[in-house]
């Protein structure tokens, strides 16, 4: 079994003068994820760890975040979109499929 059981990584890179994930609230969607993945219980050794990530390379569709082991890519808006990937997928496994990043999404 793996350290944690699943693994979100935000991009929070700031470029200047060009688009980037810090520009479009990644930092707060980070904070809050956070936030919230210690207030279900699902921080630490065999739960959920959140990390900040550089760019990952896909920034046309950020801000983004990607769930690893599962390898599931998303692109969120708000808080609440947050909210949603702590509680479905980070807690249930489940992928919340109306923020997925299509595949086609690259920098
Ligand atoms: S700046 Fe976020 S993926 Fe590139």
């Amino acid at each position: 079994m793996s350290y944690y059981q699943r693994h979100i990584f935000f991009c929070l890179n700031q470029r200047d003068g060009e688009n980037a994930c810090a520009q479009h609230g990644a930092q707060e969607a980070f904070d809050h994820c956070k936030k919230r993945v210690k207030a279900e219980g699902l921080a630490g050794k065999g739960g959920v760890r959140v990390n900040k990530a550089g760019c990952l390379d896909r920034c046309a569709g950020g801000p983004v975040a990607v769930v690893y082991p599962d390898a599931v890519w998303y692109s969120f808006v708000d808080s609440s979109d947050i909210d949603e990937i702590v509680e479905r997928h980070l807690k249930q496994g489940e992928v919340v499929d109306r923020l997925v990043l299509p595949d086609n999404v690259g920098r």
